[in-house]
């Protein structure tokens, strides 16, 4: 693989043609808030937090989402300047705003990579008229609950279960604000017959949109890590007979 050159605010890294922006961003010290990206899964560039400015030398800059974007020889990239400032803040206010984001009354509060990032990000208010849509709670699997008020719709939970677990059960229905994600067609989640119960998706959602059933306020803890342990023992070959 060949290795190319770019410059990351203002300095001069390299990187392997097959990388990703955020890859080579992360390796070589820098921070960028993600939501959709997990590692392990592949890159869905929906959350749009990671972008970074990318100046095309005449003066203007492309904002891109380092996540889906390949490092390219040559390119010039920015991670934190005040335009980026203000986007990535304005975004995790439409988050905010467009579903319930009650941390007081959620079972992942404390826990929450949402309310991480909005902390992080210096949000301590929202400047939009919140939608606050009342959406349904799945209470219907035996183990654990989907509550969409609480979906950011990262389908970080969509793709675990497709790419990890290898059942697809879950995928995104409709468009812009009206998507919601669905178990199987559109089914309660109990009634799912690909439905393996792993819990994958639970562990994977940033969220408090999916969690297990008989915790309360603040009780939800999620390991996401876990993501590594099996993709590494795969890879090794771990568990073949
Ligand atoms: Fe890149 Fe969400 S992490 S768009």
């Amino acid at each position: 693989m060949s290795v190319i050159t770019l410059t990351i605010n203002d300095e001069l890294v390299s990187a392997r043609q097959d990388q990703s922006l955020l890859e080579v961003i992360k390796e070589h010290g820098n921070h960028v808030p993600t939501l959709c990206h997990l590692e392990g899964l592949s890159e869905r560039g929906s959350c749009r937090l990671c972008m970074v400015e990318w100046p095309d030398g005449r003066g203007n800059a492309r904002l891109v989402a380092a996540c889906v974007t390949p490092a390219q020889e040559g390119m010039v990239i920015y991670t934190h300047t005040e335009r980026l400032v203000k986007y990535r803040q304005m975004i995790m206010e439409l988050f905010l705003a467009e579903r319930n984001h009650v941390c007081a009354v959620c079972v992942m509060n404390g826990h929450c990579e949402l309310q991480w990032q909005a902390a992080s990000l210096g949000v301590d208010h929202v400047r939009y008229d919140y939608l606050h849509p009342d959406l349904p709670m799945d209470a219907s699997h035996e183990r654990f609950v989907l509550d969409h008020n609480r979906c950011i719709l990262c389908t970080r939970c969509v793709r675990v279960c497709d790419e990890v677990e290898g059942a697809h059960t879950w995928d995104v229905m409709g468009r812009g604000v009206e998507s919601r994600i669905i178990a199987d067609l559109n089914q309660t989640w109990g009634t799912s017959q690909s439905c393996t119960s792993c819990g994958k998706c639970v562990q994977v959602c940033p969220t408090g949109a999916l969690s297990k059933k008989g915790i309360t306020v603040a009780e939800m803890e999620k390991k996401p890590g876990f993501l590594g342990w099996i993709l590494n023992g795969r890879e090794k070959k771990q568990w073949e007979w």
